[in-house]
Parts: structure tokens; sequence; C-alpha cells
């Protein structure tokens, strides 16, 4: 299994460093109990403006409900399931629109349930699994097929599950993606000292 570490310039704690976004899955290894609850547990504890918890969470666990696992499934691009083929677990993070305490519109919902999945994702990684989110999706159809309110916006699926080798993957175009490089930007592209645009130290 390959390892795809972050590179850094100083050492940065294991889970972000180990987190990364693989498409070869072992559709051979089921994700327990204990480490479905141990994700829903890490997502739930994430934090959030005025502690609403905007975010709700869909799953389906192919081995107990492949039905509900195969209309997820449908619901992605087809360049998704190009490679989802083989995931046993699949989640849909949504974010609503108000606050419940008030029915203000909640601005920073998004924000909240992002960092829920990547609670949820950083999980995965001390469970021994892997977690890639998707935005490539059909937002109206997964409406339709899964009863999603109005007021709650479908941000992203994730796929959680044990990565297998890049070989296992069929497609070769994505094989490809799953061997290309990981990189980021230059820091000071993207972290400003003070004022936008400057350098951070
Ligand atoms: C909101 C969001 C949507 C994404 N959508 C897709 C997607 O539809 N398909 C895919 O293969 N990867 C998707 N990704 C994964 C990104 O491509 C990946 O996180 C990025 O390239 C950085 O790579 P890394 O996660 O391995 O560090 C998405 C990630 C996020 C956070």
């Amino acid at each position: 299994m390959q390892e795809r570490k972050a590179i850094t310039s100083v050492p940065i704690n294991e889970l972000a460093a180990r987190r990364w976004s693989p498409r070869a899955f072992d559709a051979t290894q089921s994700v327990t109990k204990a480490q479905l609850t141990a994700l829903i547990e890490a997502a739930r504890w994430a934090p959030s403006c005025f502690g609403a918890e905007p975010w709700r969470f869909l799953m389906w666990n192919r081995a107990d409900d492949a039905t509900g696992w195969q209309q997820a499934f449908d619901c992605l691009s087809e360049n998704n399931r190009k490679w989802c083929n083989k995931v046993p677990l699949l989640f849909m993070a949504c974010a609503g629109a108000t606050f419940e305490h008030n029915g203000q519109p909640n601005r920073w919902a998004q924000y909240d349930t992002g960092m829920a999945a990547l609670s949820l994702s950083l999980e995965a990684v001390a469970q021994g699994l892997v977690a890639h989110q998707m935005g490539g999706f059909d937002i109206a159809k997964s409406r339709t097929t899964f009863a999603i309110p109005d007021d709650f916006m479908p941000m992203a699926m994730i796929a959680v599950g044990y990565q297998a080798g890049p070989e296992t993957i069929a497609d070769e175009e994505t094989r490809q993606k799953e061997l290309k490089a990981r990189g980021r930007k230059p820091v000071a592209q993207r972290f400003f000292g003070g004022h936008w645009g400057s350098a951070a130290a």
C-alpha cells in the first residue's frame, strides 16, 4: 500500500501528514461497527458556529445496506464511479441553511460541515482507513433519492474504506491519478503575513 505523506518544511502531526485521497480501495475488507462509530463521533465533536452542529451526514454501509449503497453510488459522477465501485462505506455531508435556534440564515454552516468532514477524514486515518471526499455527484438526484430537505445543501460525498494497491484500479487514467505526485502551492501564495499579499515570515 502506498504512503503518500505530505512533504512539509517541519514535522507536523501524523494524521494530517498521512491523510490523502486515494482511489484504490480493498473491496474485501468492510468497515467495522466500532470504526463507523469512531468516524461519526469524530465528526460529531467538530466545532461549529453557535454550537449549532448544522451538518447532517447520510451513510451507506455496503455490508448491511447494499441497496442504499447502490443508490448512493448511482448519484456519483462518471469519473468517481470509475473507482468508487470497491468502496465499502459512503457518506454524504449536508449543511443546513438556517440556525435551528432562531431561524436566521447560517452563513457558517458550510464551513462547519467541512470541518466535520475533515475531522471524519482524519479519524479514518487514525482507524487505519482512508477517506476520499467528492464534490462530483448529482445533487438533484441525491435530493430526490434520499428525501433531502430544501434547506439542506448536499456538500460532498465521502468514500471510506481500506486502501489497496494502485494496480487494483482497472481504469488506466484513474490509475495514473493515483500515482501522481502530491503537491501544494508555495506557502507565500496562500498565507499572508499581516497584509493581503505579503508573504508570511
Ligand atoms: C470538497 C471536495 C470535493 C472533491 N471532489 C472530488 C471528486 O469529485 N473526485 C475526486 O476524485 N476527488 C475529489 N476531491 C479530492 C481532491 O481532489 C483532493 O483532496 C485534492 O486533490 C488534494 O489531494 P489530497 O486530498 O490527496 O491531499 C475533493 C475534495 C474536496 C475537499
